[in-house]
């Protein structure tokens, strides 16, 4: 028998393997000064392209003077304890009303944090008998939640409408047998790839099997549909998501996140999402926050509108520039090279200290292996100026990716690597 450590210290896993190359600049990276399109990193003025705040309302004035004035009314705990136990309030209630109104559902229920409260949803709304179909590249909270599931569980291969359905006909037959029901889970927009889960054609497959659709909409709330109520909207089946999921992580540029659907089984998940009903309810700075967030969604869409006029921008140019940026149908905006892990830090760094753009790296094991992602998040506050210096540096990069500059750069990295 051995020490239960000497595994972990062994083996650090396969991110964590490249910690020590890696630790506080591909990853641990810390970005300063106030949220925006240019920020600091290294002591260096970068443009930052590796933010989900959408919309830019992380450090607008309006923003940072309401959670300002909540923070000094409240502190940071009020209200305490549990939502069911004392951590209720009026406040709570209504952003959970004008939440589901604006997704337009009957009803929603926050969540203190968007990760674990779509764990216990899943966990929630299904017993051993039922059938779980979901999207094999879903984010990791639903794969979490799946975990958790003590019965039979499917995936489909991405975003393929007729995996769904062989998997549907294989989940029909055995809930036939236990006597259960069937959840399909996707992504309304999938973060590392940009794509939007096919949902009207899900919805379309209700007419032909019987199941219930989670949508977890982190990046298409805010971003997506006329109104910004997301991928069901845009899609034109918002009706169709019989459980909708977003977080405050992205649009909203807060922490916490909600569920809506219909009253009756938000009533049902309100008594036993366990993630909620033993933490301590979302404090008043994040629901006073998310409230007038919310107004902002809904009073000013010129947030929405500057966003796609420079995720457009952005994206065109890239496309323009021989760029493969892949099947994005949303705000992500991935840029594909091939190349190894070193060549891929290599070619960050150079992007970081000679151009200075900040983007995230997404290497193996998230996507396959050769090939390196540049993951890119526009925001309203980037502007066209930020737009242009970027494509340049990306052409730039990709003639000394092209001509084995980064290979040779690599060299001392991967013989350290023992590779
Ligand atoms: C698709 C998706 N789902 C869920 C989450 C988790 O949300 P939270 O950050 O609120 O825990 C994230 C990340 O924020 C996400 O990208």
């Amino acid at each position: 028998m051995r020490d239960l450590f000497d595994r972990i210290i062994e083996n650090k896993g396969p991110l964590g393997k490249w910690a020590s190359q890696a630790e506080g600049y591909f990853v641990f990276p810390k970005l300063e000064g106030q949220i925006s399109n240019r920020m600091k990193f290294n002591g260096k003025e970068v443009i930052t392209w590796s933010i989900n705040d959408y919309l830019g309302l992380a450090n607008h004035p309006e923003v940072r003077k309401i959670d300002a004035e909540a923070a000094a009314e409240h502190g940071a705990a009020y209200p305490m304890g549990a939502r069911m136990m004392s951590g209720h309030t009026d406040l709570h209630e209504q952003l959970q009303n004008e939440l589901a109104s604006f997704v337009k559902k009957e009803a929603a229920y926050l969540l203190n944090f968007g990760y674990q409260g779509i764990m216990s949803c899943i966990d929630a709304l299904v017993t051993k008998d039922d059938i779980i179909v979901y999207d094999v590249d879903s984010h990791a909270c639903i794969i979490d939640g799946v975990r958790l599931h003590m019965g039979k569980r499917f995936t489909y291969q991405h975003n393929d409408m007729d995996s769904l359905e062989k998997n549907l006909e294989r989940a029909t037959k055995m809930a036939e047998q236990t006597g259960g029901g069937i959840l399909v889970i996707s992504e309304g927009v999938f973060g590392m790839r940009g794509e939007q889960g096919r949902l009207k054609e899900i919805v379309e497959l209700k007419k032909k099997f019987k199941f219930r659709l989670l949508v977890d909409d982190a990046h298409g709330f805010g971003t997506l549909g006329a109104t910004g109520a997301g991928a069901g909207e845009e899609q034109g089946v918002q009706e169709g998501i019989d459980v909708y999921f977003a977080t405050f992580a992205k649009s909203m540029a807060s922490i916490g996140a909600f569920l809506a659907g219909d009253k009756e089984v938000i009533d049902y998940l309100k008594y036993n999402l366990r993630s909620q009903m033993f933490a301590k309810s979302l404090p008043m700075i994040f629901v006073k926050g998310a409230l007038k967030r919310l107004e902002m969604l809904r009073s000013m869409p010129e947030l929405k509108n500057k966003l796609w006029e420079n995720v457009n921008a952005l994206q065109n140019g890239l496309k323009e520039r021989g760029f493969d940026i892949g099947t994005t149908q949303s705000c992500v905006t991935p840029v594909y090279l091939n190349g190894s892990i070193p060549e891929a830090m290599a070619l960050v760094k150079d992007l970081r200290e000679n151009y200075g753009i900040f983007c995230s790296i997404v290497v193996y094991p998230v996507i396959p292996k050769g090939l390196i992602l540049l993951r890119m998040i526009p925001t309203a506050t980037h502007t066209m100026e930020d737009i242009q210096e970027t494509l340049e540096a990306f052409s730039a990069i990709r003639t000394r990716l092209e001509n084995g500059t980064y290979k040779r750069l690599s060299q001392a990295v991967a013989m350290a690597m023992g590779e």
